[in-house]
Parts: structure tokens; C-alpha cells; sequence
């Protein structure tokens, strides 16, 4: 990189570490890296914290949150703590009647279908989630250097939980309305937009020094559609973030077509599922920086065959403005703890060159 400024070696603040300085393309002092749902059930001091409690019930509980988001940063080290809640946490902090079932996701008592369905939405403010600022404060004041990623659901991603009413395989019903309906899907994507973008400023008026915006499915839309249908809704949140001085994270599943379209929305990284080669998606995403993108299936494999398998992808980062170490996806939950500790030290310890 262009910039010679002394490269901080002591995480001493978050604006100082290694991930928020390789989102902004300053020199590291090694790849930063940390896992989405690394707070999780491959971790046994979780399934212990949260047996017999709710989903719902854990992220609205200061206390367990932070002992939450803390386990994988005491256990692995990661350079980054992402906050433990869920995309649908902030619909049922208006009142949207849903659930978290275990083992199968988001579930809502009544699919949004109609304009008035939308209007009956409330929008977010902060004093619907006093329990995520608390949390947030909390969090910020105990992780001292380590940087905290806040986090919303894309509307895309939301809105195919509101329409099917659970998780889905081709969100049929969801682009149904899409192509169908276009005045409903501009009020509902519209509405979820607002209230991501106020839940983003509650995490980081209270101190979250990054924010991730997950579109897991968005990888169902054709470019023409994404562009057309998603876009422009994903992009109103992002821009809303820039204003809170943050880098932004965009992330999807299945995106390799998307990648240039993602990152024009706004992005500050793009993270890149691991169906796509770090080689093909950096010069997508223009001067951007990138976050991947290890198949998470690796962690199951020999550690040996891990370890080669990520040093090839930090090698091929090194071609990007900047590079966050990430799973291509989300830890499996019978991953091995004891294999991301490894892959932690590991891909740490690569010298920069
Ligand atoms: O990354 C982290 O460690 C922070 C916590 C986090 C959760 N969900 C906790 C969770 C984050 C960032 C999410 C985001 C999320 N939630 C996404 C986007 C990320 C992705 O994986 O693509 C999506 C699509 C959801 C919706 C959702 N919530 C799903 C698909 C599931 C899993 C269903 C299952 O059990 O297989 C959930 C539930 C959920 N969210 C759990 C956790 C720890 C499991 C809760 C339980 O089983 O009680």
C-alpha cells in the first residue's frame, strides 16, 4: 500500500487494530481474522449459557449477550467481536410477532403480504431496543482494544422471512412479490431499509466500531433483478451507515455474479462467499477492501490441509486494498473449537510481506 505511516503492533484502541485498519486499507500488522457465528453452538461454554433460555429471550438479555460475544474472543483471539444477536432481533423489537425455533431459524406468526400488512410494521427508534444499547455499552467497555462489528439483516434477506414466514430454499413467494407486486415490495423493503438503518445507528452510537449488513440470500436474484429490486434498498442503508463514520461490511451467500453490484451499494468490504476465488472477486469490487473466504467445511479437514488451504487465501488477499481472514460462510455448528483456535494462530501469524 501507498501509506507509511508506523504500523500500530499493541491493539490499543479499536480505530488501531489490525481489522478496522486493513477495512480502511492501512497497513497490519498481520491479516486480521474472525468468524461469522463465531458466537455459536460449536462452542460448549455457549450451549452451557444457553440451555433451557430462548433465542429471542438470550439477545435481549444484557447479560448474556456480552458473556456470549465475549466466549469466542477469550477463546480464540479472533481481532474482532461480533455482537450476538439476530437479523429478525430488531422486527420483534417492534412487535412483529416471530420466533427463533432451534434448528430451523426464523418463524413469523403472520407473512407480510399486502400494503397493509407493511403499514401495521412500526418503524425502529431507539427506545425499542434500550436492551441492545446497554448491551453494546457493556460490550465496548470490556473488549478495551478489540473492535466490536455491529450487524443487520439486508432487507432482501429480511424481507424473505416475512413473506414465506419461515426459512426458504427458492423465496418464491418473496420475488413473487418482487415482480408481482411492485408497490408492496417498495413499502416493505422500504420499511425494513428504515428500521435496519436505525438499528445500525443504535449499535453505533453506543459504541460498535464497524457494522455488517448480511444479505444471505440475495445470491437467488438474477444481476438485473438485484440491481433493479434489491440494490437500491440495500444501498439507503448503507449510505446511512457511511454517515455514522464506520467502515461498512456487505455480505451474501452465493454472490459471485453480484460482487460488482454489492460493492457499489456501498460497501467499504465486500465479503466473498467461498465459491468465488479471492483472484476473480477483488478486481469485482473495485478499490475496495475484501473479507473471506475459507469453505467452512475446511475446519473439518486435516488441520494441515486447513492451514495450506488459508495461507493460500491470505496470499491471494494480498492483491486487495485490504483483507479481513473470514469463513466463507458461517461456522458449521459441530465445527471442532480446537480447529478455529488453530486457524486463528495460524493465519495470525503470517508474516505481512
Ligand atoms: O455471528 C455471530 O456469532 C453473531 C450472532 C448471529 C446470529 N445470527 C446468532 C444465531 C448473527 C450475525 C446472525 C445473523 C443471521 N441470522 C443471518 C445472517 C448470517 C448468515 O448465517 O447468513 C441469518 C440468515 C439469520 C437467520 C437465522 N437465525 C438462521 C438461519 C438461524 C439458524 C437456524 C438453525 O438453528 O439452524 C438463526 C438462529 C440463530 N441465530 C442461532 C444463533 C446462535 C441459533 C439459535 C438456536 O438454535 O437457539
Amino acid at each position: 500500500t501507498w501509506d507509511d505511516s508506523p504500523v500500530p503492533d499493541v491493539q490499543s484502541t479499536p480505530q488501531d487494530s489490525a481489522f478496522i485498519r486493513a477495512t480502511r486499507g492501512l497497513p497490519v500488522p498481520h491479516t486480521p481474522v474472525w468468524y461469522m457465528r463465531q458466537a455459536g453452538r460449536s462452542l460448549p461454554e455457549y450451549r452451557a449459557l444457553r440451555a433451557g433460555v430462548g433465542m429471542l429471550e438470550s439477545c435481549m438479555t444484557p447479560d448474556v449477550v456480552v458473556e456470549i460475544t465475549m466466549q469466542p474472543v477469550r477463546r480464540y483471539g479472533v481481532d474482532a467481536a461480533i455482537f450476538f444477536s439476530d437479523i429478525v432481533l430488531p422486527l420483534k423489537a417492534v412487535g412483529v410477532d416471530l420466533d427463533i425455533k432451534p434448528g430451523v431459524g426464523p418463524v413469523v406468526a403472520s407473512p407480510v403480504r399486502t400494503l397493509e400488512d407493511v403499514a401495521a410494521i412500526p418503524d425502529l427508534t431507539p427506545e425499542h431496543v434500550p436492551f441492545i444499547t446497554e448491551s453494546v455499552q457493556r460490550l465496548v467497555a470490556e473488549l478495551g482494544g478489540t473492535p466490536l462489528i455491529g450487524f443487520a439483516g439486508a432487507p432482501f434477506t429480511v424481507a424473505s422471512y416475512l413473506v414465506e414466514g419461515g426459512p426458504s430454499k427458492e423465496h418464491a413467494r418473496t420475488k413473487a412479490m418482487m415482480f408481482g407486486a411492485p408497490e408492496v415490495w417498495d413499502a416493505l423493503m422500504s420499511k425494513i431499509a428504515g428500521i435496519a438503518a436505525a438499528y445500525l445507528s443504535v449499535q453505533v452510537s453506543a459504541g460498535a466500531s464497524a457494522v455488517q449488513l448480511f444479505d444471505s440470500w440475495a445470491g437467488a436474484c438474477t444481476p438485473e433483478d438485484y440491481a433493479t429490486y434489491v440494490q437500491p434498498y440495500s444501498a439507503r442503508v448503507l449510505s446511512a451507515a457511511g454517515e455514522l463514520g464506520v467502515p461498512r461490511i456487505h455480505f451474501g451467500v452465493n454472490t459471485g455474479s453480484l460482487l460488482p453490484l454489492m460493492a457499489e451499494a456501498g460497501a467499504d468490504v465486500v465479503g466473498v462467499d467461498w465459491r468465488t476465488p479471492l483472484g476473480t472477486a477483488i478486481p469485482a469490487v473495485g478499490d475496495r477492501a475484501v473479507q473471506g473466504n475459507l469453505d467452512p467445511t475446511l475446519v473439518f479437514a486435516p488441520t494441515s490441509v486447513m492451514t495450506s488451504r488459508a495461507a493460500a487465501i491470505v496470499e491471494a488477499g494480498r492483491a486487495a486494498r485490504g483483507h479481513v481472514f473470514n469463513l466463507g460462510h458461517g461456522v458449521i455448528p459441530d465445527t471442532d473449537p480446537g480447529q478455529l483456535e488453530e486457524l486463528t494462530r495460524f493465519v495470525q501469524s503470517i508474516p505481512v510481506s
